[in-house]
């Protein structure tokens, strides 16, 4: 049957590594695990060398590997011209966010409450994207292709075109594109998508934290969302006073357009394309994907003549998993970015009798009209609802759309992966310790659930675009002896070789290997985050990877051979990966291997 030729492609074949508190990362028996680009690798232009100190300036951080890697996928060289190269590639990776302490020589500098403008420069430089054309060697050995036309970095400060539906709002109108057409950076990517047309997806998360609002009436574009008085890293204090830094300070002006910055923030929190191939080429945000805090999106396969379908969470307690489905069919000789700009947004509801349904956040749908008409002149939640302009409106927010459908707040969703055999969908739902027993439903179970749990579903008829679907949870995470249960049957329960807490980064292999990355309490009894292996068809789960002492373990891909692992690791601890090198801790990519030259879990 086709459930016995997926298990015997996704059988774990390794032997499950314990709980490790070592600052090194540890694999099973038979691997080797070897850290590759950390942050500072020198990757364009003049390939400015890192220094040790953490001395490097603003103009060479433009130049290195960005820091915190987060999602990651890696593009056979030959992708264009049909290839499937495992020796060369683009590996193109997110800079989620900085440590402003290991970042500089010795922290974040503040001078009569204003920071140096290089400092800032640095900071923002070392967000973003980083696209690196990497091969390996005769000897397996795999480096930074030199002098590549490919080699580049996206910062928070590149040059970024709006499209979609809320291309041109008013309310993205900004001193820099008073045409709402154009934004500078992109900031907090999580986890990304690879697009079935070979670009890459990277999604904006955390991005409220840049900007300062010190009025309290804040508008609702930024209220949902949590935009503070003061921000993550105090950016807008640049002495420079330039406007590429003061810019995070969206306090309404007194009227004065030069100073008014309010829109700014309504430039983030896309999904945001960028096509590595064409290195000249401008990353676009794509609007009709949605803004909120975007964690990543994963795509359903596609076929010749339907839409195009793909997935996003938003991770933040009690927020929402949604799908896209684009308007125009996919066509494989036509395919590009234009079919993320058309479409339909969705919000899953997940019901208790383990159905559920897809909520269309469109004024064209007569339900959702509905809904809005009769929420208009009500509070939902801590907002004062007078309505929507049009459907840009509803875009740009969101999380109040997807409020007013009725959608079922989740447990923090985080990364989802569709499973290459059989077309269910995963997604990790990370942890939500703010979950009162009355608030929980079927799909989110437990009261002050601080170790996660992975939902799956089923779209009816195994079609990406069906509006209902069958949903089950695939597991729970926690401590040795919890189970999951299925028509009573403990169908996992967990031991010493799988216990783990809050899952975040996931990923199928291209066999159809699952993988889970945690990003959790390093307590007792789970120690440091780690990276573990399930086989979907049997639920069988085993601990393959352990990161330092520190870290969350985030972004997985391989080569298409299935025999090179790129894991990342994210803010790190002390001095590693390096040690002796100085005290600053590098994130990096760690490149797996088995030494046998076999396929990677097998
Ligand atoms: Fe950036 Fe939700 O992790
Ligand atoms: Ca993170
Ligand atoms: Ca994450
Ligand atoms: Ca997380």
């Amino acid at each position: 049957s086709a459930g016995s030729a997926a298990n015997a492609q996704t059988e774990l074949g390794f032997k499950a590594v314990p709980v490790s508190n070592a600052n090194q990362v540890v694999v099973p028996e038979g691997y080797s695990a070897t850290a590759f680009l950390p942050w500072g690798t020198p990757i364009t232009g003049s390939y400015p060398e890192f220094r040790a100190d953490a001395s490097s300036t603003g103009a060479e951080q433009e130049q290195q590997v960005g820091m915190h890697h987060d999602g990651l996928h890696f593009f056979p060289i030959d992708q264009k011209a049909g290839g499937n190269s495992s020796t060369e590639g683009l590996l193109v990776m997110n800079h989620e966010y900085i440590n402003q302490a290991a970042l500089h020589q010795n922290g974040a500098t503040y001078v009569a409450g204003e920071r140096p403008a290089d400092e800032v420069r640095k900071e923002i430089a070392a967000h973003g994207v980083s696209v690196v054309h990497i091969k390996q060697d005769s000897e397996g050995t795999w480096d930074v292709v030199f002098g590549s036309p490919f080699n580049r970095r996206i910062t928070g400060g590149t040059e970024m075109d709006i499209r979609g539906p809320v291309r041109g709002n008013a309310k993205l109108v900004t001193k820099f594109s008073p045409t709402g057409t154009e934004t500078r950076g992109t900031l907090n990517n999580c986890a990304m998508g690879p697009t079935p047309w070979g670009t890459y997806l990277a999604a904006e998360e955390n991005w409220h934290g840049y900007f300062a609002n010190s009025n309290p009436d804040q508008p609702r574009e930024q209220t949902r969302h949590g935009v503070g008085n003061s921000s993550r890293y105090d950016w807008e204090l640049a002495d420079s006073g330039a406007d590429e830094y003061v810019r995070f300070d969206v306090t309404p002006g007194l009227g004065d357009p030069d100073t008014d910055y309010r829109n700014e923030a309504n430039t983030y929190g896309y999904m945001v394309e960028i096509d590595p191939f064409t290195p000249e080429a401008k990353p676009q945000k794509r609007t009709a994907l949605g803004r909120f805090g975007h964690e990543g999106v994963i795509f359903a396969p596609v076929t010749e003549g339907k839409p195009v379908v793909c997935y996003s969470g938003d991770d933040s307690r009690f927020e929402y998993i949604y799908k896209f489905v684009s308007s125009q069919p996919y066509s494989a000789a036509t395919a590009g970015g234009y079919l993320l700009d058309e479409g339909t947004l969705y919000v899953a509801k997940f019901n208790d009798d383990g159905s559920g349904e897809w909520l269309a956040l469109s004024l064209e749908d007569a339900d959702f009209a509905a809904k809005v008409a009769a929420a208009e002149r009500t509070m939902v939640g801590d907002i004062d609802f007078d309505g929507f302009e049009d459907q840009a409106d509803v875009l740009l927010n969101t999380r109040l759309a997807a409020d007013i459908a009725g959608a079922t707040p989740m447990d923090r969703p985080e990364w989802g992966a569709v499973d290459p055999n059989t077309g269910e969908v995963y997604f990790t739902l990370t942890n939500n310790s703010n979950r009162t027993e009355e608030q929980t439903d079927a799909a989110n179970p437990q009261a002050e659930n601080r170790t996660g749990h992975i939902i799956r579903w089923t779209e009816e008829n195994n079609d990406h675009a069906a509006i209902s679907f069958d949903w089950d949870i695939f597991v729970f995470g926690g401590e040795q002896g919890t189970e999951t249960v299925v028509d009573g049957e403990a169908v996992v329960t967990l031991d010493d070789d799988n216990i783990f807490n809050s899952p975040d980064g996931l990923w199928f292999d291209y066999n159809g290997r699952l993988w889970i990355q945690t990003d959790g309490s390093d307590a007792e009894p789970y120690q440091n985050n780690m990276m573990l292996a399930a086989n979907p068809v049997t639920r069988e789960i085993k601990r393959f990877f352990v990161g330092p002492v520190g870290c969350e373990v985030t972004g997985v891909v391989t080569t298409p051979d299935v025999k090179t692992m790129f894991v990342n690791i994210q803010h790190p601890d002390a001095n590693w990966p390096f040690g002796a090198e100085g005290d600053h801790p590098r994130d990096a990519t760690v490149i797996v291997t088995r030494n046998d030259g076999g396929v990677i879990g097998a």
